[in-house]
């Protein structure tokens, strides 16, 4: 795996990009409004993933301007084996915890499996809670012409919508993996629709996932709304990562798709290996770190 060096912090920006969403300036939250501005100007956005407070706070003092609270938190924070077992519960708690530790970034909550399918009434309900109880800007669910109703409900009260077609992580036991999405003229043309479909509903952005670069490409050229790409080729307008894949934190292999921007699992073991042996062999705590 080869180690990429961290990217120096944002160069200040010229007099007329105190606008964009990486890099811009201004100490007000993200909104909607700001991220279809950036679609019109044509500007590149990321987005990353975030479980707690700590870490969001470090993202967002990095100027990222969109973070998710992704049911991807059952996967990589809780131990689950897949997303599918993310309650409610769990998302609006760490939500919560991820909107106190920051100030300028669009926060985004995931509504689980099972908070919406039933229809629009039951979205809405869970949307509600996301937005009053957990202070998230906007809920992301997942699901093209299906799930139009429930994005047109929540967009006609005042509840920003980000969809998320292509491979839908909470249908794994359906799919029975994680296959690439799209492929086949067939294929390709049912996430036209659904593109069209969310887009339509209302939807701000939509998150193209597991599809081939040149259809995530045209779905990109035909929206007004930005497409967030995650294994979905360079045309996206943005692009999305868990952050423990991007960090180098998950323990074993990771997606193709995945840059590694640093090793940090390899660096917290040493922490802890070196702690452990310093307490070991008497060596902390020493003299400084005591008090008399
Ligand atoms: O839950 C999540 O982290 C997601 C991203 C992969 C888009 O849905």
């Amino acid at each position: 795996m080869t180690h990429v060096p961290p990217a120096p912090a944002p160069k200040q920006p010229a007099a007329d990009s105190g606008k964009t969403l990486y890099g811009g300036t201004g100490n007000r939250r993200i909104t909607v409004r700001d991220i279809a501005a950036a679609k019109q100007r044509g500007e590149k956005w990321p987005m990353l993933t975030a479980y707690d407070a700590m870490t969001a706070s470090v993202f967002d003092e990095s100027g990222i301007p969109v973070m998710l609270v992704g049911d991807s938190m059952g996967n990589c924070h809780l131990g689950y084996e897949s997303t599918v077992p993310v309650t409610m519960d769990e998302i609006t708690l760490l939500s919560a915890a991820v909107v106190r530790g920051t100030k300028r970034a669009l926060i985004v909550g995931d509504l689980p499996f099972g908070s919406y399918q039933e229809g629009a009434v039951q979205a809405l309900r869970s949307a509600t809670r996301l937005v009053k109880e957990a202070g998230v800007g906007a809920v992301k669910l997942e699901g093209g012409e299906r799930s139009a109703d429930q994005i047109e409900l929540l967009v006609q009260s005042g509840i920003p919508v980000m969809a998320h077609i292509g491979l839908t992580p909470q249908s794994v036991n359906a799919y029975g993996g994680y296959p690439v999405q799209g492929r086949g003229e067939e294929a390709a043309q049912q996430l036209l629709r659904d593109a069209k479909a969310v887009q339509n509903a209302g939807a701000f952005a939509v998150v193209l996932e597991l599809v081939p670069a040149e259809l995530a490409a045209e779905v990109t050229r035909s929206l007004h709304i930005p497409t967030v790409g995650i294994g979905a080729g360079a045309e996206c307008d943005a692009q999305v990562l868990v952050w423990t894949d991007m960090a180098g934190m998950t323990s074993g292999r990771v997606p193709r798709f995945v840059k590694q921007y640093a090793q940090l699992r390899e660096a917290l073991g040493g922490a802890a290996r070196a702690f452990a042996e310093d307490v070991v062999g008497g060596a902390y705590p020493a003299a400084e770190h005591s008090f008399h």
